[in-house]
């Protein structure tokens, strides 16, 4: 089943209007997508616009089947729930005043999702999804090390049963060792729950651990995109080429 497509989309900012162009993607249940590209190539921008936090100048955001930025109302916030992101800094998007607790039971209380009881029970379950301690509940973020911060801000995403999770950059600021931990997360996630998921990263590295396909983003546009294998492997864009160069050559496997 589709749960993403994103069919030729552009989108920019008032002085810079041309920073998307004319990108298309689609990304499956149980599917992991990559979209790799240097800095500042538009990936970013790209995540907003298909999250709905910015509007496209052009082309069309479908969530299984419906035009995201046509929703209004009581129809955009019931559909916001459904698509969930990760963002590079989970320190940025997790409040100092909260405990882990707190921060994973607010998306409840924002929905109205059960009662006090089974709030409760749903963090418990949260926690033990990304691999934490029940006692790392009653913590605030700085009392955390980077992975444990990023495994929170999945928890988080993961709390209203998001249908697709869209992770900008979400292992760029972590150790190589944590990196992979988190890798091995989504990787599960994607088995266990048939998420999809959206994977942006500048690294092919990082991206070929965990992605099924790959799309390879240059200067706003998407120059090459198929399975991994065959994009690592048989590159046919000179940008693709370039970037695999330039990547060290990592063990990798899941
Ligand atoms: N709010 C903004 N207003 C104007 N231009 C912006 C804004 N945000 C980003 N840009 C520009 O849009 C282009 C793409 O930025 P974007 O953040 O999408 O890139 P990126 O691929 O995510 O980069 P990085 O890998 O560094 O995160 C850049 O040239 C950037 O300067
Ligand atoms: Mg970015």
């Amino acid at each position: 089943m589709t749960v993403l497509e994103v069919e030729r989309l552009s989108a920019g900012y008032r002085n810079r209007v041309d920073v998307v162009k004319d990108v298309t993607i689609r990304v499956d249940a149980g599917e992991i997508v990559g979209v790799v590209g240097e800095s500042g190539c538009g990936k970013t921008t790209l995540a907003r616009v298909i999250t709905g936090l910015s509007r496209p100048r052009a082309g069309v955001v479908r969530f299984e089947g419906v035009d995201v930025h046509a929703l209004r109302g009581q129809a955009l916030r019931a559909h916001r729930r459904h698509i969930q992101m990760v963002f590079q800094d989970p320190y940025l998007t997790l409040s100092p005043r909260q405990t882990v607790r707190q921060a994973l039971t607010e998306p409840l209380l924002i929905h109205r999702i059960g009662d006090a009881r089974s709030r409760s029970a749903r963090v418990d379950e949260l926690l033990d999804l990304v691999g934490l301690d029940p006692e790392v509940g009653e913590r605030r973020p700085r009392q955390l090390s980077g992975g444990q911060q990023q495994r929170v801000a999945i928890a988080r995403a993961l709390a209203l049963e998001p249908r697709l999770l869209v992770c900008d950059e979400p292992v760029t600021a972590l150790d190589v060792s944590v990196q992979a931990k988190v890798l091995n997360l989504l990787c599960d996630l994607r088995d266990r729950l048939g998420l999809a998921c959206l994977f942006i990263a500048h690294d092919l590295a990082v991206v070929r651990q965990l992605a099924d396909r790959i799309a390879v983003m240059h200067d706003g546009r998407i120059v090459e995109q198929g399975p991994t294998l065959e994009v690592t492997t048989d590159p046919r864009h000179p940008y693709t080429r370039a970037l695999i160069a330039a990547t060290p050559t990592i063990p990798f496997g899941r």
